[in-house]
Formats: structure tokens, C-alpha cells, sequence
């Protein structure tokens, strides 16, 4: 922690004393975050709020036991059913979370003898999942897909050479994975290029769409929905994010799904989601499908802030998500931006090492599709006071 504290690195917890709209109540004042995962507000929409109450009554607060014993409740199923749908998947399998989902994706299927290649930037749980299945990982340069091929093209010559005789089936099997919209940097995976390696190398693809579900594609399904990519083998998905609830999702074909019902340990002993998240989840779902207003709001304000942020010397990465990366440099500079927005009642959390590489500390905005134009219009006039403030210190 000492370390930690003199490397400006130290974590600690903010109260929030409001539900997570655009505003939050923090420390006696009112302030606009530019820094939830609640994409499209749902958290907060009146007909999912209400979906959850009404679930509330119907169920109680708790699913009581894991899916496999008493908890597999039929707003579970109609859930899987309805996200399946969505995916155009054979089915679904929910889990407490997304990062319990990405365990157990890999820690099902992936094993001694195995190889994941995974791009460098995955998200922390696909990280660790990959660690703990005990295959072979190997990280490739961040969205450097000729990278991976070579990784995936080793293990596919050495598996021939030594062939163990075992057939397709048993393998050893390689496996591809990525997030789809990278949770620090807001970029986008290539997602028909990894389909294609994916294919070119007999690999299975695991993607990663967190922070696209509800956010790209015609009906929000994500960005390979987007991409018009259909063969992902396990696509990941949370409904934690823009669906404004809690809880991880698998889809694909019945066989991979009746698998993990089968193995996967993150969702065998654990208790069942909560039903009323479900609920909330399903409804959040719903407006979703019907309502493409709302991805298409955060992102024109995304697009917006970018482009105002890039006009003033802004490093911005290449964002192309709600999610929009302001470099800031070292662990202090990105404290002290943070605190620098904080004065003017915005709220944005500095992302710092290890969450992110040393060096590349910084802000990370994310938009609502709530937010007012009159707020983003803030942020970016803040960020301009930041600019000339900074101008002004240099000697
Ligand atoms: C890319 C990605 N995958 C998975 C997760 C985990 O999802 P959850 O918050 O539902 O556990 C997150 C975020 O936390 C994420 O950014």
C-alpha cells in the first residue's frame, strides 16, 4: 500500500449516495459522471425499474440455489430464451457475472495441451480465465491480428507433427479471443478478421462484446452483429453494462452451452442470478430491440466529444465507442485532471496502472445516451479550461 500510495496508485472507494444516472450525489454535492458503463440509462428507466419491482414481489429478492439444485427460475429461462434470440445463437447460459462467464468459458473448454491467444489488451477476467485453464496463453500486440495468426499457425504445425491420434474432437484445441469494444481504449476489434484467422487456423473464436451489447448493430446484439460475423463460436456478453442490470452471458450452439451447464464451475457453485436483475435485464432487452434511438444518441455524443477533445490537442486513442480514452501520461498528471474536473462537478475517475500500462494513466470518459446536450457541452468546455490552464503553468 505504501508503494502503492507514493506511485500515486493507491485505490480507494468513493460513496455514491444517488442511483446511477448522469448525475451522482457524491460528498454532499451533485455532479455529472462521464465514467458508467449504464450506456443507454436503462438502470434507471422507469419500465425496467418497474420490471424489477414487479419481479420483486413475484420471486422475492433471492434465487435461493445454483441453477443445477432449485434456482433455475422460468425468468431465467425466458431470459436465455429471449438473449439467444437476440444472438442468433441455438442458446444462452446466464451467469452471476461477466467476469464469472469469461472463467468459465475458458476454464471449461480450454485445457493442458491447449493454446489461447488472446490480444493484449482483453479484459482483465479473459486475462485470468485463460491463466487458470492451465492452457497455454499468448498475447498478441494489441489488435495485431498478423501476430496472432503466427502464434495460432505454431500450435497448429507442432499439433500436426506430434499427431497424439486423438481426432478433431479431443484435440488439442486453439482458441481465439478478444474483446469486441476494448474496455480501456474504446476501440474496436477487427471482427471479421478474427472470424476469418479463427477459421484459416481451427480455432474457436471467443469474443468479448461487454461493451458493444446494446450499443452496436442493427439491434444492439454487438459489433459482430455489425460486422455481419454469425460464426463466433462463444460470444461473451454482460448484462451489467448497457443493459443497466447484473449478470454475465454465453451464447452458442445447445452442445457449447449444455457444456458449460455441465462443467463450467463459475456457474455450477454458484447461487442463480437474482431474479429481479433478470427481470430488469429482460425489460432493459426489450427497449433495446425496439428503441435503436439510443445507440444512436451515445454515439453521436461520443463523436462529438471526440471530435472537440481531438480539436484541442487531446489524445483520444482511437475510440470509436462510448468509451473515449483522454491520455494523460503518468499515474499523478491523471489524478490531478481527474481533480482538475472534479472542481467543475464532473466526475471521472483516473484509470492508473495496473489497470492500464505504466505511462498510460488517464481519463476515460464514457457517454449516456442521457446525458444533455448542455452537459457534454460542459465537459468539453472543461476540458478547454484544463488545456489553458496547463498552457498557462508552462514555463
Ligand atoms: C470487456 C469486459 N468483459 C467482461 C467484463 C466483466 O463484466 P461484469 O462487470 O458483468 O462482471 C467487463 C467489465 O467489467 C469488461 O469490460
Amino acid at each position: 500500500l505504501a508503494r502503492r500510495e507514493a506511485a500515486f496508485t493507491r485505490r480507494q472507494l468513493t460513496p455514491i449516495d444517488s442511483a446511477t444516472g448522469r448525475t451522482l450525489r457524491v460528498d454532499g454535492r451533485d455532479v455529472i459522471q462521464f465514467c458508467s458503463n449504464n450506456y443507454l440509462g436503462l438502470a434507471t428507466d422507469p419500465d425496467v425499474v418497474d420490471a424489477a419491482r414487479t419481479a420483486l414481489g413475484r420471486w422475492g429478492t433471492g434465487a435461493g440455489a445454483s441453477r443445477l439444485i432449485a434456482g433455475s427460475l422460468a425468468i431465467h429461462h425466458e431470459l436465455e430464451a429471449a438473449l439467444a434470440a437476440w444472438k442468433h445463437a441455438d442458446a444462452a447460459l446466464l451467469f452471476p457475472s461477466g467476469f464469472m462467464a469469461n472463467l468459465a468459458v475458458l476454464t471449461t473448454f480450454a485445457g493442458p495441451g491447449d493454446l489461447v491467444v488472446s490480444d493484449k489488451l482483453n479484459h482483465a477476467s479473459l486475462l485470468d480465465a485463460a491463466g487458470y485453464s492451465g492452457a497455454t496463453q499468448r498475447r498478441y500486440p494489441h489488435r495485431n491480428l498478423k501476430r496472432a495468426g503466427v502464434l495460432l499457425q505454431r500450435h497448429q504445425t507442432a499439433a500436426a507433427e506430434s499427431d497424439t491420434g486423438r481426432g478433431d474432437a479431443e484435440g488439442p484445441w486453439r482458441f481465439l479471443v478478444s474483446d469486441s469494444i476494448f474496455s480501456m481504449d474504446g476501440d474496436a476489434a477487427d471482427v471479421p478478421g478474427l472470424s476469418d484467422l479463427a477459421a484459416a487456423h481451427d480455432a474457436l473464436l471467443v469474443l468479448d462484446e461487454a461493451h458493444a451489447c446494446g450499443v452496436f448493430g442493427a439491434t444492439g446484439a454487438g459489433l459482430a452483429e455489425a460486422a455481419g460475423v454469425e460464426d463466433v463460436a462463444l460470444s461473451v456478453g454482460t448484462l451489467s453494462k448497457a443493459l443497466g442490470s447484473m449478470g454475465g452471458f454465453v451464447t452458442g450452439d445447445r452442445a457449447v452451452i449444455d457444456m458449460l451447464i455441465n462443467a463450467g464451475r463459475a456457474q455450477i457453485y454458484t447461487t442463480a442470478l437474482p431474479p429481479a436483475c433478470s427481470a430488469a435485464a429482460l425489460a432493459a432487452l426489450r427497449i433495446v430491440q425496439r428503441d435503436p434511438a439510443r445507440r444512436q444518441r451515445v454515439l453521436e455524443l461520443a463523436e462529438r466529444v471526440r471530435g472537440a477533445l481531438r480539436a484541442m490537442d487531446y489524445d483520444c486513442g482511437e475510440s470509436v465507442s462510448p468509451i473515449i480514452p483522454v491520455m494523460m501520461g503518468t499515474a499523478d498528471q491523471a489524478m490531478r485532471a481527474a481533480a482538475f474536473l472534479r472542481e467543475r462537478d464532473i466526475f471521472v475517475p483516473a484509470i492508473r496502472p495496473p489497470s492500464v500500462a505504466p505511462g498510460a494513466a488517464r481519463l476515460r470518459l464514457s457517454l449516456m445516451a442521457t446525458h444533455t446536450d448542455g452537459q457534454v457541452e460542459r465537459l468539453i468546455a472543461a476540458f478547454g479550461a484544463m488545456r489553458s490552464a496547463t498552457r498557462a503553468s508552462r514555463p
